[in-house]
């Protein structure tokens, strides 16, 4: 399937993890794309793999000029912006004082918005596609409340900027995952291993299985798709059932 023949994707946290399977995920299916992150070797690594149909740029998505300028370098070397995937994001295991909720906001839902204001006016003109990482832990309370709370808010801003932008043919959609054994889990393979029996189909997720829910998303298959939080999460929140199923 060649869906990002002559497209253009940005994509952040490209160096590992979910960001680093849909920079590949996109590759693979003919794009070129600005692989974000603020680690330049893991970046430098993925290019390695894909080679010369992907750029390493050096991005922090706390920062506005930096998002900023590695968006015009996208769009500088390719000529066009189809696709933003703002992936970058973790936990950042706070508890709750005043500047901790606002350091997670910070990262996790102005970081969204950055990548959007800096992406949009390209993606007007090519009548592009958002995809924004969220997570499972958005939509179900899993404990984390900053994190979990920030990813909720993409939701209901996704579903705002489909509103107002959807007139003029750019959509915007979530992604919200539950557990994918990226990095993050190293050195937890033991937890891993038991978290599989919470999941009606027997296993966590792989990088992969988020990057191809993105890659439907940003493509043309889901072009009548926007606004929504798609859960990629191997059946978790369908309800207690399976659980109870093995007591
Ligand atoms: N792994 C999971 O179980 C899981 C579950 C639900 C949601 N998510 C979400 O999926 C996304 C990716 O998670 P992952 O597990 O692949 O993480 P990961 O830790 O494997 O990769 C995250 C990437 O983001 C980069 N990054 C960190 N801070 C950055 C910044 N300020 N600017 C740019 N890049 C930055 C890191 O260098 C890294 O390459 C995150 O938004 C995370 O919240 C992950």
């Amino acid at each position: 399937m060649q869906r990002f023949e002559n497209k253009v994707a940005f994509v952040t946290g490209a160096a590992h993890g979910i960001g680093r399977a849909t920079v590949l995920r996109l590759a693979a299916e003919g794009a070129l794309v600005g692989a974000a992150d603020i680690d330049a070797e893991g970046t430098a690594a993925v290019v390695a793999e894909a080679g010369s149909s992907v750029v390493a740029l050096n991005c922090d998505i706390t920062s506005t000029a930096s998002v900023e300028a590695a968006v015009a370098a996208t769009v500088e070397r390719f000529g066009r912006l189809d696709v933003l995937a703002n992936v970058a994001g973790h936990n950042l295991a706070l508890e709750g004082t005043d500047e901790q909720w606002g350091r997670q906001y910070d990262f996790t839902f102005v970081g969204a918005t950055r990548c959007i204001e800096a992406s949009l006016p390209h993606l007007l003109e090519s009548r592009g596609s958002v995809v924004l990482v969220g997570s499972i832990s958005g939509e179900v309370a899993l404990g984390t409340a900053p994190y979990a709370a920030a990813k909720a808010a993409l939701a209901n801003l996704v579903r705002n900027l489909a509103t107002d932008h959807g007139p003029k043919g750019v959509r915007f959609n979530v992604v919200a995952p539950a557990t994918v054994a990226t990095d993050r889990f190293i050195g937890k393979e033991a937890l891993l291993e038991e978290l599989k029996a919470i999941y009606p189909l027997g296993r966590v997720g792989t990088g992969e299985d988020v990057a191809a829910a993105i890659a439907f998303l940003a493509s043309d298959d889901a072009s009548w798709i926007t606004g929504i939080t798609l859960p990629v999460e191997g059946g978790l929140t369908t309800g207690p059932g399976h659980v109870l199923n093995l007591l």
